[in-house]
């Protein structure tokens, strides 16, 4: 089969196929364009096959690739960990404009899955001393090996670090405090719609272990358990649903937060709220 009858007959949108192409077959635009006559050989048109027929099956195209990008990093994925939204990159600008550059900050990511908001700060700010907890073992596993392909070994602020446990039990005791607390984590509610088309992603990064009926069951735990752990001046922040905004105000105020506010993505949604730690 040649690659022009591949692409029309894979059945799965063409963007996908040319990217499958390219990743699988090493068949970039060019040369499709180039040569569409060329043939496919049987082990390629095999693995172009196989993806195609997940795609069709519904498997997001992260996972089949076995990649996403986030924030300009290639991160491996998996189906133990949620395939990382361009949305959370609000919540890395949030927190890289609170880190000084020139500072070794301790900062840690709660809920960390594939690793995509430690090693983005960690790569943007080579200083910080980052810190990565999840409840998953194989989440903490993917971000590890993400983070020792991605960050530079000899970065300062030394290779990232992970903690394995139940938002801040994951720390060991006597751990000291942050500077930063950053986190994505599970806010939908248990009866959401939107669950469905959510299928293939871990049941714990969506609603977590704590299914509720806001979403907020998480929410609610991490927050009590991080706002004493920030240091004088720091900084919490969450991403969160876009009808949560209000609640977690309410919330990060409640656990004696100062400058609360929540901050809007491009499509002019709340969907990161904030709160300080007084002096
Ligand atoms: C929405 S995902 C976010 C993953 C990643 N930070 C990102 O933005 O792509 C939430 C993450 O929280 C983790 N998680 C769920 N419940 C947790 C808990 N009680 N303690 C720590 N991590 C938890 C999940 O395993 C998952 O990796």
């Amino acid at each position: 089969m040649t690659r022009d009858e591949w692409l029309r007959a894979s059945g799965i949108e063409r963007a996908d196929a040319l990217v499958l192409l390219r990743e699988l077959a090493g068949v970039s635009r060019a040369a499709l364009l180039a040569h569409p006559e060329a043939e496919l050989d049987a082990a390629r048109l095999e693995a172009l096959e196989r993806a195609a027929e997940a795609l069709r099956g519904g498997l997001p195209l992260a996972y089949v690739l076995g990649w996403r990008e986030f924030y300009g990093l290639r991160l491996e994925l998996n189906r133990h960990v949620l395939i990382p939204r361009p949305d959370t990159e609000l919540l890395v600008e949030f927190a890289l404009r609170r880190i000084d550059p020139r500072h070794a900050a301790e900062v840690l990511d709660l809920g960390t899955g594939s690793g995509a908001i430690a090693i983005a700060i960690a790569h943007e700010r080579p200083l910080a001393r980052v810190h990565g907890a999840d409840l998953s073992a194989e989440a903490l596993e993917l971000a590890r090996r993400n983070a020792e392909r991605l960050l530079a070994p000899e970065r300062p602020g030394g290779a990232a670090r992970w903690h394995l446990g139940d938002w801040m039990q994951a720390l060991a005791p006597g751990a000291g405090d942050f500077d930063l607390i950053v986190s994505n984590p599970p806010y939908v509610a248990e009866a959401d719609p939107h669950l469905a088309a959510l299928r293939h992603e871990p049941a714990l990064a969506l609603v977590g272990a704590r299914a509720c009926a806001d979403g907020l069951g998480d929410i609610r735990v991490l927050v009590a358990q991080a706002a004493p752990r920030l240091r004088a001046g720091a900084w919490l922040a969450l991403e969160h649903g876009y009808d949560q905004a209000a609640a977690v105000r309410a919330l990060l105020q409640g656990a004696g937060l100062l400058e609360v506010h929540s901050l809007r993505d491009l499509a002019g949604i709340e969907r990161v709220t904030a709160g300080r730690a007084g002096q």
